[in-house]
């Protein structure tokens, strides 16, 4: 099978981690796909925050929890209030995805750098799961107080996170539905 789609069949939500952490050298190869994804009209308005602070990251997380039980809806209200609960599931490193809002398109930009971060990290055998409930860290006052910390730039509103780390689970896909499909010929 050609290597480009063994990659995106083998690719996995990973939930469990190692915590060793990624080789520079890999991390490196990720950011370099991560911008070269399609955007609209090349307009590159997106930025990635690289987090492989473990006092950041868990602090981000209890802002994260805090918001989830104060606003969240019952589905992550269940889920933010086990013991275990961690909105990175505890991955070393951590890529924070924010966009400037009004740019046309961006979200879908964004969409298509996640991607090209996930195959890029199974190409090199590390695990990755796209997180958007990390949103609510940004959903209190005290979560925007991290926005300077974090290094967002001015008008940059987050998209997603995407952690990553050597994997530590090997997961069954999940059921895709096959009829998604019609042909026009
Ligand atoms: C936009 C988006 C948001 C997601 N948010 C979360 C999340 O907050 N927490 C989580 O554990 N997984 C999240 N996921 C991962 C999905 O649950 C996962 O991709 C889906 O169940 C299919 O499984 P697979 O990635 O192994 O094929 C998200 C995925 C996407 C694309």
């Amino acid at each position: 099978m050609n290597e480009t789609i063994k990659v995106i069949k083998k690719r996995r939500s990973i939930r469990k981690f190692q915590a060793e952490q990624i080789k520079a050298s890999e991390l490196q190869e990720i950011l370099d796909c991560a911008i070269l994804a399609p955007n609209a009209m090349n307009q590159q308005k997106w930025h990635f925050t690289v987090i492989q602070n473990k006092a950041v990251l868990d602090r981000m997380v209890e802002i994260i929890k805090e918001n989830i039980l104060n606003l969240g809806n019952d589905f992550m209200k269940e889920k933010a209030g086990l013991p275990s609960y961690h909105t990175f599931y505890n991955a070393p490193t951590v890529i924070l995805i924010s966009a400037l809002e009004e740019a046309p398109w961006v979200q879908v930009d964004c969409g298509l750098a996640a991607e090209n971060i996930t195959l890029a990290a199974e190409a090199q055998n590390i695990g990755s799961c796209v997180i958007a409930s990390s949103r609510m860290l940004f959903a209190s006052e005290k979560g925007n107080t991290m926005r300077k910390e974090l290094g967002l730039p001015e008008g940059y509103n987050h998209v997603c996170t995407i952690a990553l780390g050597y994997k530590n689970e090997s997961p069954e896909t999940p059921p895709r539905n096959k009829e998604v499909f019609n042909y026009v010929k």
